[in-house]
């Protein structure tokens, strides 16, 4: 499935960097709300859900982490571990965060507030909002 990622505005020089996103320039939409998971415990796995409608930009700022990203017929898993790129986890795509180092902070933006009612957190009625056959 496709992967979409977004390089941000790089302003590094000698006394360090700085990265620099813009809405509509380097990500898609308004963010009204951002959170972060840090502190992952070793092993452990989080998402498991789709959304219906929210899209998000995670940007994995320190330490790696792996997204895996399934619409419902393909499946990919994307590393990240570089603090000026950004992956698009947008609606309709199943996710899952995994490997997380220790020292991983996954920041995330989301085109909207923090909606239980947007949740597919059940991986068989995504597929049937995705209107594919279980195999
Ligand atoms: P959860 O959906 O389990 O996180 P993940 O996607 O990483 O597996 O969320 C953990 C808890 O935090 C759950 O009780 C819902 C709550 N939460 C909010 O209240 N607001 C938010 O913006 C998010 C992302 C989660």
């Amino acid at each position: 499935m496709e992967i979409i990622k977004y390089q941000f505005q790089h302003h590094g020089d000698a006394r360090g960097q700085l990265a620099v996103l813009e809405e509509g320039k380097e990500f898609p939409f308004p963010a009204k709300r951002i959170y972060y998971i840090y502190g992952t415990q070793p092993g452990i796995a989080r998402g498991f859900h789709a959304h219906k409608a929210l899209d998000q930009v995670l940007i994995c700022i320190h330490g790696s982490c792996k997204i895996l990203l399934d619409n419902g017929r393909e499946k990919t898993t994307v590393e990240l571990n570089d603090p000026a790129e950004g992956l698009l986890v947008g609606h309709g795509v199943w996710h899952e965060m995994h490997d997380f180092t220790q020292d991983a902070i996954l920041l995330v933006l989301a085109s909207d507030f923090y909606q239980e009612s947007d949740y597919i957190r059940d991986y068989d009625t995504f597929l049937a909002f995705m209107g594919v056959d279980k195999q």
